[in-house]
């Protein structure tokens, strides 16, 4: 069975799990981000991960961790099984997820169980269709005011960028009655905040009322051309989409940066630089690995930049690789996840980001990224140069 030594424990700690920790697993913090930029704390941590794998094989290997049965795979063919096979033997539902997310989305259906969760996913499945939505036009709307503010400014940040995306996100979400409502998403913020601190930080319990209070408020309009607008009790899943939209504009401004096109741009970005770096699951029953039983309750940890950048394994690790997407895919490049917990918003995503992404890229000139792309790319200090359209030869 591989069981980790104390010092390769201490490894995986120092150099996978606590930098991810510390950059804001819920919300990402803006000065560790920078600081991991500079270190470069993915290519470190991806060392670890080769280390393990060569001393001790393709089992999982399991932490010297007190009080908690906890398994790294590095093996894709387990990270495979492990996303197939969820969310029975392998509940999506984690304890330290429970924890986290209890903060803004007690009733997501990431963190339901049994019966209650084939409903709130067969809900979320039919509510986040692209075609509910007239996305294309919402996003171009904005893009174009976008693009006249950064034309006049000269360059496209982090801050103008996300301004621009929020109200995509809520108009897409909750209709156009909410496209100034910058208190939800503030508010929506804070809660993160504290929910990177998982289990560490008391609930706000008066904030979480205001938030779901408001988002209700708007939900209630039912406004046609919203995801709001489709049947069923939104109440408790809008506060993820909501979050996970944070993710997508990372995503997007990376994929701008890199000078990515289309869905295909999208998912290169995902893949370069995932926004889900550890994917959890626990076991409800003893499982066999290799041969080797682990017991009930095991924590499977898959790091996905590992997975996702590994020069051993993949020729275009780090390089721009748009026709992979097009190709045989490989179990363990799972940006979205895969199987029964796939990220059902994938597709709505892939629409809106790409959109966003090819109507930003008319206008602004992005200088060609050299290779190896870094393995740690902070979008806090993205800034694009802009010009006026039509002024490029
Ligand atoms: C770039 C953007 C996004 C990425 C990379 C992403 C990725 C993921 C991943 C990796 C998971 C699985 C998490 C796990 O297994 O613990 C997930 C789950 C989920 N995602 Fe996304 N997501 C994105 C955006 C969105 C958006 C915008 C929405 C909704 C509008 C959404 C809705 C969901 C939901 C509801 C789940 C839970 C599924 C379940 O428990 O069965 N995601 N996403």
């Amino acid at each position: 069975m591989a069981i980790s030594s104390r010092l390769d424990t201490a490894r995986v700690l120092a150099t996978v799990l606590l930098p991810t920790l510390a950059k804001g697993v819920v919300v990402r913090r803006p000065g560790v981000m920078a600081a991991a930029e500079r270190v470069q704390s993915d290519a470190r941590a991806i060392t670890t991960m080769r280390g393990l794998r060569d001393r001790y094989g393709p089992e999982p290997v399991r932490l010297r961790i007190t009080g908690r049965s906890v398994a790294v795979l590095v093996d894709p063919t387990d990270v495979g099984r492990l996303l197939a096979e969820s969310p029975e033997p392998f509940a999506l539902a984690t304890k330290e997820k429970k924890a986290a997310l209890a903060h803004f989305q007690p009733h997501g259906v990431l963190i339901s169980e049994g019966p209650g969760r084939e409903h709130l996913r067969a809900l979320n499945e039919r509510a986040l269709r692209p075609e509910n939505v007239p996305a294309e036009a919402i996003v171009r709307d904005e893009a174009d005011l976008l693009t006249r503010h950064v034309t006049s400014t000269g360059e496209l940040t982090w801050e103008s960028f996300n301004q621009a995306w929020w109200r995509i996100v809520r108009r897409i979400v909750l209709g156009n009655g909410a496209r100034g409502d910058d208190q939800l998403t503030d508010d929506l913020k804070a809660l993160r905040e504290n929910a990177n601190w998982a289990f560490l930080h008391p609930r706000q319990r008066g904030l979480r009322d205001r938030f779901q209070h408001r988002l209700d408020e708007h939900l209630a309009r039912r406004e046609e051309g919203s995801l709001a607008a489709q049947p069923g009790d939104l109440s408790g899943q809008v506060p993820h989409w909501l979050f996970a939209f944070d993710a997508a504009g990372i995503v997007t401004l990376r994929a701008l940066a890199l000078g990515a096109r289309g869905m295909n741009g999208i998912l290169e970005s995902a893949r370069l630089w995932p926004t889900t770096p550890v994917i959890l699951r626990e076991s409800t029953e003893p499982t066999r690995w290799h041969g080797t039983w682990l017991p009930e309750n095991t924590e499977f940890v898959v790091f996905t930049p590992f997975f996702h950048r590994d020069p051993d394994r993949l020729p275009f690790a780090d390089s721009y690789a748009p026709e992979y997407w097009d190709g045989p895919l490989d179990p363990a490049i799972v940006p979205f996840s895969a199987g029964p917990g796939v990220c059902p918003g994938r597709d709505l995503v892939l629409t809106v980001a790409a959109t966003m992404l090819d109507t930003l890229s008319e206008h602004l000139s992005v200088p060609s990224p050299g290779t190896p792309l870094p393995a740690t790319l902070n979008h806090f200090g993205i800034r694009v140069p802009a010009q006026p359209a039509g002024s490029r030869v």
